[in-house]
């Protein structure tokens, strides 16, 4: 099955040019961590090839075979394609035999899982990746009633020549984006839930929570769309 993000992977860059307050976080916290990193929806190398520049080898796991390409692509240019050891397959089973010290999931990946079923089966499989004490770090959204009254079917011009629609289905909690632009075009579906459910899968799936902030600065949450996670294996 191709996934939807090959249809637009030549769009992602310049699409998400404008996300980047998450890259020091997780290269911060990439640095901490004893060998390499497992990044799950390691996409077009965003965060992963400032993490091998910052010399952390970082092993990426993607089911979108052009996103990964172009992963690879970006590592070649910035000289660390050494560093970065990348593999296609699904976060749910991610291709991984080694144990690390730390897993991450950036930029929302984790909602294009679209069932409880499906975020235990690869919170669980975080967790077997994991070496006791190890960090799972992710972050995920909830909408505000101001974004989706704002967005709600209409089409945006995100960047030059790049346009994104929200379609928001507030009972199945699930935000349907189509995105178009020269380069592409494709719809997918994000499943958004609530920071005590995240917390409650977290727990179910073994982990403790360490932290949830409400930004990459770390600032506490204060009821913002955005939660940025670091849950631990226990030890
Ligand atoms: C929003 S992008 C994030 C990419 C990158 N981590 C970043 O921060 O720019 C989500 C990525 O997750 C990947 N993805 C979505 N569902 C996946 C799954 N079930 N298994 C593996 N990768 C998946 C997509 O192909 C895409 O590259």
């Amino acid at each position: 099955m191709t996934s939807s993000y090959d249809a637009i992977a030549a769009l992602y860059d310049p699409w998400s040019r404008s996300v980047t307050e998450d890259v020091e976080f997780y290269v911060a916290e990439a640095r901490k961590a004893a060998g390499p990193v497992v990044e799950l929806g390691v996409g077009t190398g965003r965060v992963a090839v400032p993490t091998a520049q910052a010399g952390v080898r970082v092993i990426g796991v993607d089911d979108s075979e052009r996103m990964l390409a172009l992963c690879r692509a970006r590592g070649e240019e910035a000289g660390v394609a050494d560093l970065l050891d990348l593999r296609e397959g699904d976060l749910r089973q991610p291709p991984v035999t080694e144990r690390v010290d730390l897993v991450t999931c950036p930029f929302r990946a984790l909602l294009h899982l679209e069932s409880d079923g499906e975020r235990i089966q690869a919170l669980r499989a975080v967790y077997g990746l994991l070496l006791p004490g190890g960090r799972f770090v992710f972050d995920v959204f909830a909408p505000s009633k101001e974004d989706v009254e704002e967005t709600h079917g209409r089409w945006l011009e995100r960047e030059p020549g790049i346009w994104e629609r929200a379609d928001w289905d507030l009972e199945r909690r699930v935000l349907s984006l189509s995105v178009r632009g020269e380069a592409g075009e494709t719809r997918m579906q994000l499943a958004w839930r609530s920071r005590a459910e995240w917390r409650l899968l977290l727990e179910q799936a073994g982990f403790e929570v360490a932290a949830c902030y409400g930004w990459f600065d770390m600032r506490p949450y204060e009821g913002g769309e955005d939660t940025v996670w670091i849950a631990r294996r226990r030890s």
